[in-house]
């Protein structure tokens, strides 16, 4: 939530920030500002999305060479200019971007409000009076490092989180940056550097990064740049490299991001397993797992902690390590974990499973996990992120960058990371090497189904066509196909506003038979697994109550197409990997949905893609 980016070097800062924050915008769209140094400081602040903000730059000329640059998503304070960050200091010399929150910013308003002047209603606008209150002490020191003294000595006195960067005026060739709960990267480039939220802003320009830990500090100058602890001392960093290609974060011709990464899937899926199993064997090898075989053996628990999309995923996980591995697995919604006292000890195995790395309750899930001594390893996408780091190993799922809110390619890959491990425990323990064989053959086929599907592409619209009026949506699934329900039904109102629920078709009976009326139309799920009678007797009791049904069936299932008018035939596979391909009409009817209907794909209303707060 909130993306930040800063520029120093040679080069204009103010189109390279523009150009970060376009990059970013997925983390907020609320407002958007730029600073930038040339003889005196410049800011531009717009309410909305960038393309305003691009707007109203036209009519500058801004040609420093060290700028910040800040997306937000608002939490304390409404959507307008005097709440848009870059916020600013009395004298109009400091400038800072803010992700995080200051819990303590009331106190600290109050001790500066007879000598500061406040504009804002954010937390965040406290920051830059203290930072200016401090640098106003340090009179003795005359170089560069009395803007990182400053910020030092006044985030001693926050409670909070924050990632932030500070410029001043008086200093056109320093930077300070720090960190504590919201993620600070910075790029390292040939006399010039970059900073930022994730790295996808830097990708053009970079690979090479350092991820500042919580507790850090960075001075950069074009010439370099230095890291201390809050207690101002210095400390060396590794500069790191990145996987990601700039090529990855483009559209590259697709009108919008969700449909780009969509489309994605085979390709990534196949980079999530590539080298992680052995047909041989009939097993994976996810040295990430960073387990003794004896460790293995002592788990008798494993707790999948996860929000929103990845915690559907993780019910799909679920059934993956109950069946092949015949562990006992629980889901938690890691909003849910942390306040319910949950029962975890050193035989349990937590995964904390995210696209971001940076989602603040999975964060804190993890950190109570490990805090009651369970083996706690992580399911990650975005690499050097807080989850990665904070784990005690676990895997990257390459789903490479996500940059719609709408989570799609991460959700697959996080199910085919868990089937990988599920896949390694089972063959650890009981599960024969001819069903270990069985699911890998049966794996590797999925990215050529996956690209039939998409060869229905055309027809999908004209479905998302027919039904994009109605108001309300039920899905439906048994077994493994009712997380799947949960994700279309997911999907479809984040990006289309569209009210929708799922429910498991067996549940129907107990109350929300109801709800069943000609204007509710049912999406339900009735491939061909152990459930698959049992879903179609479900399917004509709503068929009964003349509601319209849609269906997603396997390819050859004629029945299929006496209960429904409208049936969308995909490639069977084994009823564990079935979600890998279920869900991908799911998401391209709500895709088209959402586009017939006008809505913002990529940017939906009220949404961020990064949670970094509670
Ligand atoms: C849905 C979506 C969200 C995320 C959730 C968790 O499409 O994107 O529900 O799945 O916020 O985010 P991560 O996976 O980054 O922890």
């Amino acid at each position: 939530m909130c993306g930040i980016v800063g520029y120093i070097g040679n080069r204009e800062a103010g189109p390279i920030l523009v150009q970060g924050l376009r990059r970013l915008e997925y983390r907020g769209y609320d407002s958007a500002g730029v600073a930038v140094i040339d003889n005196e400081l410049t800011r531009v602040r717009a309410v909305g999305k960038i393309d305003n903000l691009a707007e109203k730059l036209k009519d500058f000329n801004l040609n420093g060479k060290a700028g910040i640059a800040h997306t937000r998503w608002a939490t304390h304070g409404g959507v307008t200019e005097a709440n848009a960050h870059p916020h600013i200091s009395c004298d109009g010399k400091l400038v800072l971007v803010h992700n995080g929150i200051i819990e303590n910013y009331r106190e600290i308003r109050d001790r500066l409000k007879d000598e500061h002047k406040f504009d804002s209603e954010t937390d965040s606008e406290v920051l830059v009076h203290l930072i200016e209150d401090h640098y106003n002490k340090l009179e003795s020191v005359d170089d560069d490092s009395r803007l990182r003294k400053a910020v030092e000595t006044a985030l001693s006195h926050v409670r909070g989180t924050y990632g932030l960067v500070a410029m001043h005026s008086d200093h056109s060739d320093c930077l300070v940056t720090a960190r504590l709960g919201s993620p600070i990267v910075v790029g390292v480039g040939d006399s010039e550097y970059y900073i930022a939220s994730d790295a996808t802003p830097m990708l053009a320009y970079t690979k090479k990064v350092v991820f500042l830990e919580d507790g850090e500090l960075a001075q950069i100058s074009k010439s370099g740049f230095e890291t201390f602890n809050l207690k101002d001392e210095q400390i060396v960093k590794c500069v790191e490299e990145i996987e990601w290609d700039d090529e990855q974060a483009q559209k590259q011709g697709h009108p919008h991001f969700m449909i780009k990464e969509i489309f994605d899937q085979p390709t990534v899926f196949e980079d999530a397993i590539r080298g992680r199993y052995d047909i041989q064997e009939g097993t994976a090898h996810l040295g990430g797992l960073n387990m003794t075989e004896e460790e293995m053996h002592k788990v008798d628990r494993i707790v999948l902690i996860a929000c929103g999309t990845a915690s559907y995923a993780a019910m799909v996980g679920k059934y993956a390590f109950e069946r092949l591995a015949g562990i006992p697995t629980e889901v938690d919604v890691a909003s849910e974990f942390r306040y319910r006292d949950p029962i975890i000890n050193e035989k349990t195995l937590v995964f904390a499973i995210s696209q971001s790395g940076e989602t603040a309750d999975t964060l804190a899930a993890l950190r109570e996990a490990k805090r009651k001594g369970a083996f706690v390893r992580g399911i990650v996408n975005t690499v050097g992120s807080t989850i990665a780091r904070e784990t005690d190993g676990g895997t990257y799922i390459h789903a490479g960058p996500e940059l719609a809110v709408a989570s799609t390619k991460a959700y697959t890959n996080m199910v085919a990371i868990m089937l990988l491990y599920a896949l390694q425990f089972g063959r650890s323990k009981r599960l024969s090497l001819a069903t270990g064989q069985r699911l890998l053959h049966a794996m590797r086929e999925i990215p050529e189904k996956m690209n039939k599907i998409f060869e229905l592409n055309n027809d999908i619209k004209k479905l998302a066509e027919k039904y994009k009026n109605y108001k309300d949506f039920l899905f439906l699934g048994r077994g493994i196909n009712f997380p799947v329900a949960l994700e279309g039904s997911h999907k479809l109102k984040e990006i289309s506003y569209i009210h929708s629920e799922a429910y498991p078709a067996g549940e129907m009976k107990h109350g929300v038979n109801a709800l069943l009326a000609e204007d509710f139309p049912v999406f339900a799920l009735m491939t061909k697994n152990q459930l698959y009678e049992k879903m179609r007797s479900n399917i004509e009791e709503v068929r009964a109550r003349k509601t319209p049904i849609l269906l997603v069936a396997n390819i050859g299932d004629e029945k299929a197409r006496e209960l429904a008018e409208d049936v969308i035939y995909i490639p069977p596979t084994m009823e564990l990997l079935e979600p890998l391909l279920n869900t991908i009409p799911l998401q391209l009817f709500a895709y088209h949905v959402a586009v017939l209907l006008g809505r913002d794909v990529d940017r939906p209303r009220n949404l961020a893609k990064s949670v970094t707060v509670e």
